[in-house]
């Protein structure tokens, strides 16, 4: 019997899977030059940590055709991140910024990264990252994601959900902004624009 495309929560077994995907999705941005191995990390730590949640598009358990990551408490995942899972962190992350010792410093920019978006007054999650594979693109992976997300937010009783997009990203902020996304917020990370996407949920 074959079974198709399925839906189901993000899970540290689609680590390596995610991983990829985001290096696919995403060429030369500053998680993407971090490398597979601490994407990795962070894909196993987050559907696990505090506040974090997602979903995957699988053909196989481990097939991963697209997947959407979010956490209402990004602070937490870093926190996580470098505490529980350090052991496996710390070597292929000290290999990227001794070959690149820049990337130190935008590592310092993503950890205080969550401080430049002071406490907000509604309960709202960080989308992180959603990502399809590239030949799957256009055929609607996407807004099954994100509905599973936004469906997922309104059951934990979230206001809202923010994103923060790249300015050269235009086919993520179309895609955005045809799901509803407004642009609230315009800054500089790692040295380049980035607009903040805010989707408001009606109550
Ligand atoms: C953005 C993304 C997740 C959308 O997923 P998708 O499955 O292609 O989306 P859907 O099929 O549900 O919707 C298609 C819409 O997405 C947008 N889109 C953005 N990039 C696209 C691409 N490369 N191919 C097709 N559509 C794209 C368009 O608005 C498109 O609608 P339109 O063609 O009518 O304008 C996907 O294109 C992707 O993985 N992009 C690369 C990674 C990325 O930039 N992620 C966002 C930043 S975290």
């Amino acid at each position: 019997m074959s079974v198709g495309p399925t839906l189901v929560s993000l899970d540290a077994i689609h680590a390596e899977a995610a991983a990829r995907l985001h290096m696919e999705g995403q060429p030369g941005t500053f998680l993407t030059r971090l490398g597979a191995d601490v994407l990795t990390v962070l894909y196993r730590t987050l559907p696990s940590s505090t506040g974090g949640f997602g979903y995957a598009m699988v053909a196989h358990p481990q097939e991963v055709l697209g997947f959407v990551s979010a956490t209402t408490q990004t602070g937490a995942l870093f926190w996580e991140m470098g505490t529980r899972r350090l052991p496996a962190l710390l070597p292929p992350l000290l290999r990227r910024f001794v070959r690149n010792p820049a990337l130190a410093l935008l590592a310092l920019q993503t950890v205080t990264y969550p401080l430049l978006h002071p406490a907000d007054p509604v309960p709202a999650a960080e989308l992180l990252s959603i990502m399809v594979r590239s030949d799957l693109r256009g055929e609607g992976v996407g807004t099954l994601l994100l509905a599973a997300l936004r469906a997922e937010c309104q059951r934990r009783a979230l206001a809202a959900l923010d994103v923060t997009v790249a300015a050269a990203n235009a086919g993520a902020q179309r895609f955005y902004q045809r799901h509803g996304f407004v642009c609230t917020q315009r800054f500089v990370l790692y040295g380049q624009p980035m607009y903040r996407y805010r989707a408001v949920f009606a109550p």
